[in-house]
Parts: structure tokens; C-alpha cells; sequence
């Protein structure tokens, strides 16, 4: 049932790009310039948006808050669910409160929701699991047709979460009068590409099992980004602690010399997302940064980037798309690098040590 491959979460990862063609499947409309999502929800009726999730799913909220703020500009607020719950946010009848969930049964986040609605919100669910539980107390669901997923680190269900939040910030945009036809077009026909430059990614796998039997050894790993790659940096150190159990962090880049920098040290391989996008000179000067402190870098660009190969040790080149959907081809390195470091330190990759599939317990 692996489909010939030895773990669930590597067959899962393969299977990214027909999961892109599923969850965008017929809902884009290049020719308007829109996204058919099928929702009753007025994107006039709201002011605000809360995005409330755990693990993995918030960190495709947190790139969601970036894209609803650039293309639909709805201020847009980014909580893990376990806080949100706890923090008495201010909310009303014109805030939609979104939750992001795989398994549509994460107890945080469905508490978190419940939250919300008592408080007034408006509530949309992202989820992929058909008739879960969240799926049963939102307005609105929008699917994201990753299929099962069955690797308790989450990989698929990720880029498809990543899709949807796309699609929704450019269906509100237009919706809402603040992203012009052209751009949504140019946008809508770059998200097109994403499963076949995913499917390029994914046939460089021996140059990051390289990587990872140069770096296997490592006590600890930092992931740095900026803007919409923060949260692929998050990602891609959680993905390594989990099933490598090698102590990973992630900062947005910028923060670096704020505290961070004082770990770095020969020792320390630090992976940093420097594809091409409005940040790419901000980034690299934070690869400087690393370098003058003996930091070994890996860094994750973008293909025909040949200037980067100077300041980092080890560079990964993934195909250029608009810079707002460069974590979907990004991400995919960081999951294979934990993966084949988790492999090489004989780990076990499906069912990691403490972590269960979905977190139905507080
Ligand atoms: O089913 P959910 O998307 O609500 O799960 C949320 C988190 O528990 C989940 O993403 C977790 O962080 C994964 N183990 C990440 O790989």
C-alpha cells in the first residue's frame, strides 16, 4: 500500500504534484482572472480574518496572513490554536475565523473555533478529511483534496493547504475589488505550473540525500526566511525534529541578530530560503552574517541564481515562480533533507517517537 516506496511520508511526498493538480483542480478561472471555490461566505461582509491552527496547519496559516494582507489587504491575525483559545481575542460579526486542520479532529483548533463562533465570527474551515468534526460547525468548508494522509509528519496535506490559502487570498482579492484581473491572471497561471516544477524538484532527491549524508551528523540545525519563507523555514525544522529528532529552530532572517547569531558557530549547518523575491538582497545579507561567524550554509534558490554559490557552502536550486508561491517548491527539499537525514539516523520515519497522527487529547 506504499506504492513501492519504503515510508508512507516519502510516497506522500512524491505524490505533492497530483495533489496540487487536485486541490486547484477546476477551481481556477485563468480567463476571468478568478477562483470558483463554491463558498456562501461574502468576502464584503468581513473586516477581519483569524487564522487558528496547530503544527504544520499553522504554519500554512501564517503564509496565508501574508497573501490575505498582500492581495485581498484584510488584516489578518495568525494564532496557534492553543493560545488563540486562551487569550480572549476580540472578535465580531464581521471577523472570519478560519481553521486550518488535516485530520479536521485537532482538539485546539476545534476549541478555537468554537471560541470564535460563540464570540460572533464567521467560520471557514481548510481541512482534507471528508465529515470530520470541524468540517461539522463551519459555514463554509473548503477542501483540500490531499487525499489520505497517513505519515504522521505531515508533508501532502501541506502544499495543498498552502494551494488553498492562495486560491482564497486571490478569490477575495477579487472579490473585494483589490486585485486587478491581469494580476490575478498572472498569479492563477504561475499556480498552473506549481505540479510539474514541484515534479522537477522532487528528481533532484540524490542531491539531497547528498546533502544529508554531509550533514546527518549535526546536533542541531537553523532554518532561516523572510516574508512568506518564514514559515517554510518553521516547517522545514519542524519536519526534521520530528522525525530526526536532531534539534532544529527557525527565525525570520531578519531577526538573526537579535540573539539567534550567538549559536552560530562551525559547527552549526544553517539552512536559509534565499530564493529570488522582493527580500532576495536582505537574505543574503544575512547569509554574510552567518559566513563571517564560520556558519555553514545551505541555501535554498532559485535555478540560474549562480551568485549565491559564492557566500554558501551548499546551494539547492528549485525552478522560479512568482516569489508569493516560491514555498511550495521550496518546501519540498526541506521535507526530503529531514526525511533522508531521519533515514540515515536509522529513525523511525512513519511513526515517530511521542507524536500521533492527530492530537485529539489538550
Ligand atoms: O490534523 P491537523 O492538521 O489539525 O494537525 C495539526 C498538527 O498536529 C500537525 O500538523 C502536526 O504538527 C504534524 N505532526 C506536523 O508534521
Amino acid at each position: 500500500e506504499k506504492g513501492g516506496f519504503p515510508h508512507y511520508m516519502l510516497k506522500e511526498i512524491y505524490e505533492q504534484p497530483w495533489v496540487l493538480e487536485n486541490t486547484l483542480g477546476g477551481r481556477l478561472r485563468e480567463e476571468e482572472g478568478d477562483v470558483e471555490l463554491g463558498l456562501g461566505l461574502d468576502p464584503m461582509a468581513i473586516d477581519r480574518i483569524h487564522v487558528i491552527a496547530c503544527g504544520t496547519a499553522a504554519y500554512a496559516g501564517w503564509y496565508g496572513k501574508y497573501l490575505l494582507e498582500a492581495l485581498a489587504r484584510i488584516p489578518t491575525e495568525w494564532d496557534v490554536a492553543s493560545e488563540y483559545r486562551y487569550r480572549d481575542p476580540v472578535v465580531d460579526e464581521r471577523t472570519l475565523a478560519i481553521a486550518i486542520s488535516q485530520s479536521g479532529e485537532t482538539i485546539d483548533t476545534l476549541e478555537g473555533l468554537r471560541e470564535a463562533k460563540r464570540k460572533g465570527a464567521r467560520t471557514l474551515g481548510v481541512i482534507n478529511a471528508k465529515g470530520s468534526s470541524i468540517t461539522r460547525e463551519v459555514e463554509d468548508v473548503l477542501y483540500i483534496h490531499a487525499g489520505p494522509e497517513i505519515g504522521v509528519a505531515s508533508t501532502k496535506a501541506y502544499m495543498a493547504m498552502l494551494a488553498a490559502m492562495a486560491m482564497l487570498a486571490v478569490h477575495f482579492g477579487r472579490r473585494r475589488g483589490i486585485l486587478s484581473k491581469e494580476e490575478a491572471q498572472r498569479l492563477l497561471k504561475e499556480m498552473r505550473k506549481l505540479p510539474r516544477l514541484v515534479e522537477e524538484v522532487l528528481e533532484k532527491r540524490p542531491l539531497i540525500a547528498h546533502l544529508a549524508e554531509k550533514y546527518h551528523q549535526a546536533q542541531d540545525f537553523l532554518f532561516l526566511g523572510r516574508h512568506v519563507q518564514a514559515p517554510t523555514a518553521y516547517e522545514g525544522a519542524l519536519k526534521l525534529k520530528e522525525i530526526s529528532y536532531i534539534h532544529a529552530e527557525a527565525y525570520p532572517a531578519g531577526e538573526m541578530k537579535h540573539g539567534p547569531i550567538a549559536l552560530i558557530d562551525e559547527h552549526l549547518p544553517v539552512v536559509v530560503l534565499a530564493t529570488k523575491g522582493p527580500l532576495y538582497e536582505k537574505t543574503l545579507s544575512n547569509i554574510q552574517e552567518v559566513r563571517a561567524r564560520g556558519g555553514k550554509v545551505i541555501a535554498i534558490a532559485t535555478e540560474g541564481d549562480m551568485e549565491i554559490g559564492k557566500l554558501a557552502q551548499d546551494v539547492f536550486h528549485v525552478p522560479e515562480v512568482h516569489p508569493l508561491l516560491a514555498p511550495m517548491v521550496s518546501v519540498v527539499p526541506l521535507q526530503l533533507l529531514a526525511y533522508e537525514i531521519a533515514v540515515l539516523l536509522g529513525r523511525d520515519v512513519d511513526q515517530p517517537r511521542n507524536l500521533a497522527k492527530s492530537v485529539t487529547v489538550e
